[in-house]
């Protein structure tokens, strides 16, 4: 008996979720609700016997200049792995992209994950790119943090002070959008517009010089006991004051207090030379358990520049 590949298409979040939910990794469902994913999906599966043994979601991203494609989740079964089944269902990812003018794909992995020791190996037999190390992700719990001495930085620096992002004006709201599109003054993904759904009111603050905005913090809840600090920026002037300090200080001591969660997650560039040393900082320098590594694979098919 052989394997057999079938391509689903179409599919809504939902539909993922009730028919493939048990077959993903990591979880689509998780990764649903912390991100805004792009509708249709599609998903590639691997049966033997009728029974599903490895399975993909992929999303496509007609995004300007180049289109991709992502392989949200890549799973086999135990039992039926170092067979060729990731490779083959790869393979078909490929072609469906080729046929819906994709011109890259990508895959997402960690370094927490067994499979870190073999995805580059696997993708390097299907011609992907080498991976690169694109970001890294802080976990910190209140406990490991609280008696460092940075933590002790409770008071905002003169001048500066904090009111929260939900008592934001219309006006004031507007001058954060222009000034994103007249200077480009924060990264896209430090954006504090994201997934307005699951933020905290409670913990996400704007800090202020002389009621100025000069930065933010925006958290999000991702889990029962766990929340997200999704964008934390600071204006290049008002950097190195303290003030950037106490905002985390603030924010983080508002949602324990609050008993909204104890684990706090948030997300470094690993260009980012600047916030990785602050993040090492704030994780205390024996606490390398702290980091972990995510890892983006590439595969161009088509108008590479
Ligand atoms: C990653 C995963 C999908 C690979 O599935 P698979 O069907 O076993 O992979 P393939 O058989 O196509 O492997 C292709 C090549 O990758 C490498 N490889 C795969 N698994 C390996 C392992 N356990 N040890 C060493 N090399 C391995 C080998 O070079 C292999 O070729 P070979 O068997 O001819 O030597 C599977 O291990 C898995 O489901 N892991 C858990 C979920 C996960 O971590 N997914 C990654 C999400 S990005």
């Amino acid at each position: 008996m052989s394997y057999n590949y079938n391509v689903y298409r179409n599919l809504s979040t939902q539909e993922v979720i009730q028919k493939f939910e048990p077959y993903t990794f990591p979880s689509f469902r998780q990764k649903s609700k912390v991100r805004n994913l792009k509708e249709p999906f599609f998903v590639v599966e691997a049966t033997y016997n009728g029974e599903k043994v490895g399975l993909a979601v992929l999303e496509l991203l007609h995004n300007q200049p180049h289109s991709l494609m992502k392989i949200l989740s890549l799973w086999v079964k135990e039992e039926h792995r170092r067979r060729g089944i990731a490779s083959q269902i790869l393979r078909v990812a490929e072609k469906i992209a080729l046929n819906n003018q994709i011109n890259y794909l990508n895959i997402i992995f960690q370094n927490n994950w067994e499979s870190f020791k073999w995805m580059p190996t696997l993708l390097q037999k299907l011609a992907w790119n080498k991976p690169e190390k694109r970001t890294i992700l802080v976990k910190l719990a209140y406990k490991q943090v609280c008696d460092l001495p940075w933590f002790q930085i409770k008071d905002f620096p003169a001048n500066f002070y904090v009111t929260k992002w939900v008592e934001l004006t219309e006006t004031e709201l507007n001058y954060i959008k222009r000034k994103k599109v007249s200077e480009n003054w924060y990264p896209d993904e430090l954006s504090p517009f994201q997934l307005p759904d699951l933020l905290v009111a409670e913990g996400s603050f704007v800090l202020r010089y002389n009621e100025k905005i000069v930065g933010w913090i925006i958290i999000h809840k991702i889990g029962e006991q766990q929340v997200q600090v999704t964008s934390y920026f600071v204006d290049k002037d008002y950097r190195g004051t303290k003030a950037s300090i106490a905002l985390i200080v603030q924010a983080v001591e508002k949602i324990v207090k609050q008993n909204l969660s104890k684990e706090f997650i948030f997300m470094v560039s690993a260009d980012n030379k600047e916030m990785l040393s602050l993040s090492k900082k704030i994780a205390g320098e024996h606490n390398t358990g702290a980091f972990t590594e995510v890892w983006v694979g590439q595969k161009w098919l088509q108008g590479q520049i």
